[in-house]
């Protein structure tokens, strides 16, 4: 055998372990349970999205990550990336534990003024800061085991390295000291850390992102306070040609159908202090599955969500075998004022249409008590109408051994709903099973609906996004049918089901 003829024998046995490779990664998703339309990871435990950033075309997306199980362990960050935040590619793990301890959650800049000196030769650097949690300080009784640390990377997210003088940020003794959500704060030239700090927010200012100072506190006796903060995000929307600024706070246990669940507060930020306008508890999701949320740094005014699809109860028990738990589809968010009040609403981003294919049903049913609208449904979908009312209806997705996952609006509550009661597997936690309401926050006359539904999970969003609930459930059977039911004195009408092209 000559030179050429060796290199043609190892070129065709590399592509053909790289395709075995890839056939592994297509047949795990084929999986019982397994989400088509949202990112999950291939195998093992996924938590809280981390270092979301955009960055010459590609979104990346971090993840807490246990590689070696399928139960929260020691923590890494997982790594994915995107040209359009729908198709995913996993990447190699990003980071690993060390002897400052676990990499928890935290977030990721471009530091395009190179303020770090992490860039080399005009490349501009990624700069990640994360929690790390030392097992060994929290197993030894101490207090401060959780720090602040950082890593850059010079070639767009691929290889990361740590900074040797982590820790950047030491604790003060405050057991729960984590979760760092860094900006650019352009007025002042300077970067902006929102930290989880027990049962509050700290911020946190840098010029360089290593060396950091207290700028103020917010929210000891504001907002949600059933369990500890944490994963917050700060970040400004306009409204009306105004500025406001958003501030995020996950709580768990403490959300509002059990569990964990992610507050929000609107107000101001001058760059030191965050004042809320109003500080009524108020959620960016109704649904017992969407927390940790965060959005994505650099994709300019766009503001672009994304929350772990699950909840602390249960995440570790849910009944999928190679995997645990996905991530929300990724949504845009923007505010809206509602009789003087100022929410905020969420809408699955534009990018879906990327992989909807054309509705397959556009059918108005009119004065209907009960009506079987598809006998046969894509695998996954998006359905949308709106009502020509405001009056009591529901639809159930059900399957041919008697589940059934119901969906609707309680005009006497006033409040939207998904009951996952008769749904399918819901015995692996007593809490599982359960009906979730969202208030209706709209007041107009009419309404809509939008539902993404994915081989175990369903996303409302009701009202351009002013009410969501997002749940997780798990059939024994797929869900083949669909039917409504209302009564007459409102019209269903739009009615359209886009079939969703697998991601994988
Ligand atoms: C939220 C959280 C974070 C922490 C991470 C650990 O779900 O508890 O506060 O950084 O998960 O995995």
């Amino acid at each position: 055998m000559n030179i050429k003829q060796g290199l043609l024998i190892g070129c065709c046995l590399l592509s053909a372990l790289y395709l075995k490779g890839q056939d592994k990664v297509t047949e795990a998703y084929k999986e019982p349970f397994r989400p088509q339309v949202h990112f999950s990871p291939a195998k093992k435990w996924m938590n809280d999205p981390n270092g979301m950033v955009f960055y010459k075309g590609v979104y990346h997306l971090f993840f807490q990550y246990y590689p070696n199980g399928t139960k929260w362990g020691p923590m890494h960050w997982g790594h994915a990336e995107s040209s359009d935040m729908i198709h995913w590619r996993q990447m190699p793990v990003a980071l690993y534990p060390d002897s400052l301890g676990y990499i928890f959650s935290g977030s990721a800049v471009v530091d395009e003024h190179n303020t770090s000196g992490f860039g080399k030769n005009g490349q501009v650097p990624l700069v990640a800061i994360f929690c790390q949690h030392d097992p060994k300080g929290e197993k030894a009784g101490k207090d401060n085991f959780q720090t602040e640390s950082i890593a850059y990377s010079l070639d767009e997210g691929k290889t990361w390295t740590k900074y040797p003088g982590n820790p950047v940020l030491k604790n003060p003794g405050i057991r729960d000291f984590r979760d760092p959500k860094v900006m650019w704060y352009a007025p002042e030239n300077k970067w902006v850390m929102t930290l989880a700090t027990k049962d509050r927010i700290t911020f946190f200012s840098s010029p360089n992102l290593k060396d950091w100072n207290k700028e103020s506190e917010f929210g000891k006796d504001k907002g949600g306070h059933g369990g500890v903060w944490e994963c917050p995000d700060l970040f400004p929307l306009q409204l009306d040609g105004k500025t406001y600024w958003v501030l995020l706070v996950s709580v768990n246990p403490g959300g509002p159908n059990g569990g964990s669940g992610t507050q929000y507060f609107i107000g101001d930020f001058d760059g030191k202090t965050f004042t809320a306008i109003n500080t009524e508890t108020k959620w960016i999701d109704y649904g017992p599955d969407d927390y940790a949320g965060v959005t994505w740094s650099n994709t300019g005014k766009r503001k672009i969500f994304l929350g772990w699809m699950s909840n602390w109860i249960y995440a570790a028990q849910v009944p999928t075998e190679k995997w645990r738990n996905a991530m929300t589809v990724p949504r845009e968010l923007s505010l809206k004022q509602i009789n003087g009040v100022i929410f905020l609403s969420s809408k699955p981003v534009m990018e879906l249409r990327h992989i909807a294919l054309k509705s397959v049903s556009t059918a108005t049913a009119k004065d209907t008590a009960l009506m079987p609208v598809f006998s046969s449904l894509p695998d996954q979908y998006i359905l949308k109408f709106n009502t020509d009312k405001i009056n009591d209806y529901s639809i159930i997705l059900s399957n041919d051994v008697g589940e059934k996952l119901v969906i609707g609006y309680d005009k006497s509550k006033n409040k939207y709903y998904i009951d996952r009661t008769k749904s399918g597997k819901i015995d692996f936690n007593p809490e599982f099973a359960g009906i979730f309401f969202a208030p209706r926050l709209s007041s107009a006359q009419a309404s809509n609906l939008e539902l993404i539904v994915d081989a175990s999970s369903i996303e409302l969003f009701a009202d351009n996004g002013l009410s969501v609930i997002s749940s997780i459930f798990f059939p024994n059977k797929p869900y083949n049918h669909l039917r409504f039911q209302n009564n007459k004195v409102m019209t269903i009408k739009n009615k359209e089901v886009f079939p969703l092209k697998s991601i994988w």
